[in-house]
């Protein structure tokens, strides 16, 4: 497993520069490339980052902002770069009918027209989506609005409000990446690494830290938990902030989805260290220290969610997600991209009952499912109400064995858009499918 590693400092990932001077447009320059890492001493990782070796930046923008972003492929194989939780036309979304030839150079654009949120952008071709990930494609997008800047939230970058990805990856003993999918469980790393380093500590200020976490892995499930038991708080899930903060001891978050939550460490003493867990294993480690002097709050009120009515919809689509042994299947059958799957009207409300069968890959508990070009509400669970976390908006739901998951959904903007268990060897082996809103 390529030897040892020092103990790192979590990587903060630059921000992204928008090059654009003028109010209101704002123009990004991302660039595919490979790369090289030392994740261990002594031995170099062939990798593949935006813009530099592994991951890439954050980019941060203000809702109502035109965006225009130009991505250049300098890999050498094609790629694309889709905006995931981004509410774009379909053009402009970056999934399989989009792709950037090696060499080649993609011009989207797009105006930001949703809540603030934390969501994120990662490859989408077909056949190669789950290895340029596993080899370090992705990178985290937030969107700010007038709410999210007006409410005291930890906001200052890199300091208060942290990014975390989550990933797990495995080596040989000569550093490349071991990329394994052992009978469609999904790809899993014997190491969990956050921001590309591997279980890395964060010195922390005993103040109230915001983590935008995503989880960035491949096929593992997360259950964070902090070492000690304190609990904390969830205050946004994958579309944006919750209606209110919610009390968490604990956070699932499969493949694709995201959250958003605060740690108060104001209880902790000078040099206490605590981790976050997943299971028993250690995933990065906070050291506590410094001055207590707390620039920020978390209201009781963060968002307004209008909900959306049952009795508004006018049709319901079923989702059914099946596996086992080599073969997935969205419907029955596998995804072909000749294929429109299902049509939609633009602006109709629809419900989606998606279910899972009982027959499940030896590893898999579900399905995260999650449907491009828009955000959506979670009606029910089994017929039970959603958690007080899983009541805001949401672009990826887990769908657990023999479990039914009914949304809410609504398209707005035109195109076809995939949808998909995110799991990314059941995304590429066919658990896929297309819609287009007319
Ligand atoms: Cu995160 Cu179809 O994607
Ligand atoms: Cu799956």
């Amino acid at each position: 497993n390529g030897g040892d590693s020092a103990l790192q400092a979590l990587p903060i990932p630059e921000l992204l520069e928008d090059e654009n001077p003028e109010a209101g447009i704002a123009s990004y320059n991302l660039v595919a490339r490979h790369g090289t890492m030392n994740f261990f001493d002594g031995v170099e990782t062939l990798t593949m980052g935006y813009n530099g070796n592994y991951l890439g930046p954050v980019i941060k923008l203000q809702r109502g902002e035109e965006v225009h972003m130009k991505v250049t492929n300098e890999l050498k194989e094609p790629t694309s770069v889709h905006w995931h939780g981004l509410e774009v036309p379909g053009t402009e979304d970056g999934g399989p009918h989009q792709p950037i030839a090696s060499g080649g150079i993609w011009e989207p654009s797009f105006t930001i027209d949703q809540p603030a949120a934390t969501l994120w952008f990662h490859p989408h071709v077909i056949g190669t989506t789950a290895t340029q990930v596993y080899y370090g494609l992705a990178g985290m997008l937030i969107i700010e609005d007038e709410n999210s800047q007006s409410l005291g939230l930890p906001s200052e970058y890199g300091v208060n409000d942290i990014p975390l990805i989550l990933q797990d990856r495995s080596f040989n003993d000569n550093g490349s990446f071991l990329y394994y999918d052992n009978m469609m469980d999904g790809a899993f790393g014997e190491h969990l690494m956050v921001n590309g380093a591997i279980t890395p500590y964060l010195d922390v200020k005993p103040i109230k830290i915001r983590f935008r976490i995503l989880n960035g892995a491949n096929a593992r499930n997360y259950y964070l938990q902090l070492s000690d038991g304190k609990g904390f708080q969830q205050i946004a899930s994958d579309g944006g902030l919750l209606e209110k903060p919610v009390e968490k001891e604990g956070l699932f978050l499969s493949p694709g989805e995201r959250a958003e939550i605060v740690i108060d460490f104001s209880s902790y003493d000078d040099g206490d260290v605590v981790a976050f867990k997943t299971g028993e294993e250690e995933i990065m480690t906070f050291r506590i220290g410094g001055d207590r002097e707390d620039p920020s709050t978390v209201p009781e009120t963060l968002a307004v969610i209008e909900k959306m009515e049952e009795s508004s919809a006018t049709g319901i689509k079923t989702i059914e997600l099946d596996g086992m042994g080599h073969m997935v299947t969205l419907n029955g059958r596998q995804f072909d991209m000749d294929r429109i799957d299902d049509n939609v009207v633009l602006d109709d409300v629809e419900i989606w009952e998606i279910t899972t069968t009982g027959r499940m890959m030896m590893g898999t508990t579900g399905h995260p499912f999650h449907i491009h070009g828009t955000q959506f509400q979670v009606l029910s669970r089994n017929g039970a109400p959603p958690d007080p976390n899983e009541q805001g908006w949401k672009d990826t739901v887990f769908v657990g064995v023999n479990e039914t998951v009914r949304v809410i959904v609504q398209f707005q903007h035109k195109g076809v858009y995939m949808y998909h268990c995110h799991i990314l060897e059941h995304e590429e082996a066919g658990m896929m499918g297309q819609l287009e809103v007319k």
